[in-house]
């Protein structure tokens, strides 16, 4: 018999799927045709990772049933998944860095002749899926030496290697500049036209127009509606995503800024070999100043080294006016200096520790009594800044990997806001988190500012930085280019500025 099931490339019947103190899914639908691009969207938390993972079969819905290819997936678990042609690229990267890009494109599954691992082939192949996917990596190199972008392009040229029928993106361009992400894109609608089926989530809606030929829409682990990408108005989309409870995502005026006085920051002719060979710049009390600047262009560089985690060569950093001999993170962190790393999972979390323990952890001395941490402290501390970031979590003690990416995130904001630092320097602080918490995110990064703060903001999504600073300098080939301001920040002003034509 024929049911209609058949003809999916993929479906889920009414999931649901709780976990402690959670409900993910609750009665989740979903058909994917043959060679369609599905995009899923919803707030941070609606549940779309969750319906990948039942999809991926990486965990099991609790009732409802999930078919590929017209197949009950049943308790088969990720390797019948597989088998059944689905393959993932998971919202938080999963390549093991010190191995190269064709052991990670292999992984599980390495080619053998005879008992010896073929490099050979393995090199081959690799080198065929990148050039396919119009990719220009070496094969050889190891990951860790890859730009994140990079590591992003060969999770998708890992997953595109098993000839899926099923593609399945779980935000894979939050990490990519426009050049990146167009790539990508172009991949993926290269992969759907070969008659793959994709899903394809992301929080940016400009992005899904470009590739989706369809969204549903989740919300509170719903599938709401579906809806055609071509001809929906983002208004729509968007209501259908905050379903009418939301409040307007207001832009940010941000307000004159005195620059007189001494400067909270100074950077003195800095260098930080091979990428900055010579910045300087003062950021102010009350300042938003953006860094604008290509993928590479070495903006997560001069953060980290302003944050004291890697060696400046030459020049100064001052903080309040005063030179500041070979920064430590220690001593950086004790003048109050806050760094919100790219990279959340390498850098940013302690996945088995509490959402609360996270963000205690910037300054243990806010929480303790005497010599020892005390619980109600870190409770209402953390209870504070869940409700201050609109964290969703069952629990403040919940294990931050339990956490939606998007909601990851605003716990490693929490942490900086914990420790009360005057200088915050946020790489790509709106990573992965919804169009509302955006705004949110805009908000209290003015808010600081107002109240005496000094932000340095890192984004390679440019429209947010006319959002949210009151300058933008542009780096390029090492150096300060160009600096805009107020009105003068545009995107087509910062681009034109980061490509320096
Ligand atoms: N392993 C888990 N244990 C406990 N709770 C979980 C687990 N996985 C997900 N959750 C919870 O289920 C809910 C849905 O999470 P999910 O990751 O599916 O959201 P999302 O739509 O992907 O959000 P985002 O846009 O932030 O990535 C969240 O409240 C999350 O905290
Ligand atoms: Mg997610």
């Amino acid at each position: 018999m024929v049911t209609d099931d058949e003809v999916f490339a993929a479906s889920a019947r009414d999931v649901t799927k709780a976990y402690p103190g959670v409900v993910a899914l609750a009665g989740a639908d979903f058909q994917l045709r043959p060679g369609e691009v599905r995009a899923l969207l919803g707030r941070n938390g609606a549940g779309k990772s969750t319906l990948i993972r039942m999809i991926a079969g990486v965990d099991r819905p609790d009732s409802g049933e999930v078919r590929i290819g017209g197949t009950p997936l049943g308790d088969g678990g990720v390797r019948r998944a597989a088998e059944l042609g689905v393959a993932t690229v998971y919202q938080e990267l999963s390549l093991v860095p010190w191995l190269s890009v064709a052991e990670n494109m292999f992984l599980g599954g390495w080619p053998r002749s005879g008992p010896r691992i073929d490099y050979e082939r393995m090199r081959r192949e690799s080198a065929e899926v990148l050039a396919e996917l119009g990719l220009r990596i070496d094969p050889e190199r190891a990951v860790a030496s890859l730009s994140l972008a990079e590591q992003q392009l060969v999770e998708i040229a890992r997953a595109v290697r098993q000839s899926p029928r099923v593609l399945i993106l779980d935000e894979p361009t939050s990490a990519l500049a426009a050049s990146e992400v167009a790539m990508v894109l172009e991949v993926v609608g290269r992969i759907a036209a070969s008659g793959v089926a994709v899903i394809y989530v992301s929080h940016r809606l400009d992005e899904i127009r470009q590739v989706a030929d369809s969204i549903t829409v989740m919300r509170d682990g719903r599938t709401v509606e579906t809806v055609p990408a071509g001809d929906t108005t983002t208004r729509e989309i968007v209501e259908l995503m905050l379903g009418g409870e939301s409040e307007a995502a207001e832009q940010v005026v941000p307000a004159a800024i005195e620059r007189t006085g001494t400067p909270l920051l100074t950077v003195r002719d800095l260098a930080v070999p091979p990428k900055i060979t010579g910045v300087s710049f003062e950021l102010y009390p009350g300042e938003v100043l953006g860094l604008g600047g290509l993928l590479g262009s070495g903006r997560t560089e001069l953060l980290r080294a302003i944050a004291g985690f890697d060696p400046i060569v030459a020049g100064a950093v001052e903080v309040d006016g005063a030179r500041v001999e070979n920064p430590t993170p220690a001593r950086m962190k004790r003048l109050g200096v806050g760094l919100t790393p790219e990279n959340r999972k390498a850098e940013g979390i302690v996945p088995m520790l509490g959402v609360d323990e996270n963000m205690v952890i910037s300054d243990f001395g806010r929480v303790s009594a005497g010599p020892s941490i005390s619980t109600g402290r870190v409770h209402r501390a953390a209870a504070a800044l869940v409700r201050r970031l609109g964290i969703k979590t069952a629990r403040t003690q919940t294990p931050i990997a339990d956490l939606s990416g998007g909601n990851q995130q605003k716990a490693v904001i929490g942490r900086w806001l914990h420790a009360d630092s005057r200088i915050l320097l946020l790489d790509e602080p709106t990573r992965g988190v919804d169009v509302e918490a955006k705004a949110q995110i805009y908000r209290l990064v003015r808010e600081l500012a107002a109240a005496g703060a000094g932000v340095l903001f890192v984004s390679g999504e440019l429209e947010e930085l006319p959002l949210v600073c009151d300058r933008v300098l542009s780096l390029h080939a090492g150096g300060i280019r160009s600096e805009l301001r107020g009105a003068e920040i545009t995107v087509d002003n910062i681009l034109a500025a980061t490509m320096a034509v």
